[in-house]
């Protein structure tokens, strides 16, 4: 039985770190295992120009830990009125490593989103050309639309069309959360990435649901039928480059997802990694887990991987905090409701 691994230190493509005391109570939860990760834009306002994302990374730089080795990677978020000069001057100059696309209303803070997908295509041919990579948040918002559905229609009406206009165009579907999403990427050629959450590796809408509503599991995409559960977890433990960690820690205060209307997003961060090697130990693929976490996220975007190892090992439970102080509230670390035996030593 294994009881150690090392692995190459890992990356998060997909992390929430928002701003203020939030930021200063999550970045280390980060830092400690992550080397670098693609920050999400959605603040309010969002980080929509290349002056919006320099005044963030310097506001993430300064919240940084003693001693920290950790490398924000930006991203800008896309709007119907982003300057493709701007965006394309901030992508050579490597302040951004990609930008984001948030169909309006899909998820939090995604007002300023994009309603008219035909209004953002000279942008989307800018980017092919100067080769950045685009993140979606891959749902549609159409009322009639059911919740569980949005991701898979959103591949036939938009995404498709997208990338057939768009040649060339790098694309991440960030945290697929079904067979379609996996399938999709499977059948695609090489500029089609995703990301998957532990969340969406351990769970499904049953975990969510039966016996009660689970507020700390409600993110979206929303969790799925066990089946897409079953696919998502095959498709990270096959060894396709393709397939990455995305966390999608998503911290909210806790009075906001203990509410009557509960904030989406799961702040995983804190033991993203324990679950991570919890959930393939159990697949029987923890060959698998160094690929997924450590390898594949840097091929994709072109970058190098870290020089840097982590072990993590295996041992008695960890004692897992419940809530984070985060200035005058709390935030509640996802508690996947089973004994986390890996560690990051
Ligand atoms: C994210 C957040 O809270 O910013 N929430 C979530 O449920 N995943 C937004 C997002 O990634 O869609
Ligand atoms: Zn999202
Ligand atoms: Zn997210």
């Amino acid at each position: 039985m294994t009881q150690s691994l090392t692995i190459r230190r890992p990356d998060d493509w997909h992390l929430h770190l928002r701003d203020g005391a939030m930021l200063r109570a999550v970045l280390p939860e980060t830092a400690r295992h992550f080397a670098r990760a693609i920050i999400m834009p959605n603040l309010v306002p969002p980080v929509v120009t290349s002056a919006d994302a320099a005044a963030y990374r310097d506001r993430i730089m300064d919240a940084m830990p003693e001693g920290a080795d950790f490398t924000p990677l930006m991203t800008l978020y896309l709007t119907e009125d982003t300057d493709p000069d701007d965006l394309a001057a901030a992508h050579d100059s490597g302040l951004i490593t990609s930008v984001k696309l948030y169909p309006a209303g899909a998820t939090t803070n995604s007002a300023s989103g994009v309603k008219d997908f035909d209004k953002v295509r000279p942008v989307l041919e800018r980017m092919a050309e100067i080769g950045c990579p685009l993140c979606v948040h891959g749902e549609v918002t159409d009322r009639e639309i059911d919740i569980f559905d949005r991701e898979a229609v959103f591949i036939d009406r938009v995404l498709d069309p997208i990338r057939r206009t768009t040649p060339g165009l790098r694309v991440i579907m960030e945290h697929i959360t079904t067979r379609n999403g996996a399938d999709y990427v499977a059948s695609a050629p090489e500029d089609l990435g995703a990301t998957i959450t532990v969340q969406h590796l351990m769970f499904d809408r049953n975990d969510m649901l039966v016996g009660g509503m689970r507020p700390h599991y409600y993110c979206l995409p929303i969790l799925k039928r066990r089946e897409h559960r079953e696919a998502l977890l095959a498709a990270a433990t096959s060894g396709d480059p393709r397939y990455f960690l995305g966390t999608d820690s998503a911290p909210h205060p806790t009075h906001a997802k203990e509410a009557e209307c509960c904030a989406a997003g799961c702040f995983t961060a804190p033991i993203a990694l324990s679950c991570l090697a919890h959930v393939f130990e159990e697949a029987g693929a923890l060959d698998k887990l160094e690929g997924f976490a450590s390898l594949h996220g840097p091929a994709f975007y072109g970058l190098p991987v870290n020089d840097d190892t982590i072990t993590l090992s295996k041992g008695d439970a960890l004692e897992i905090p419940k809530t984070l102080p985060a200035g005058d509230h709390t935030v509640t670390v996802f508690d996947p409701g089973l004994p986390l035996n890996w560690r990051v030593a």
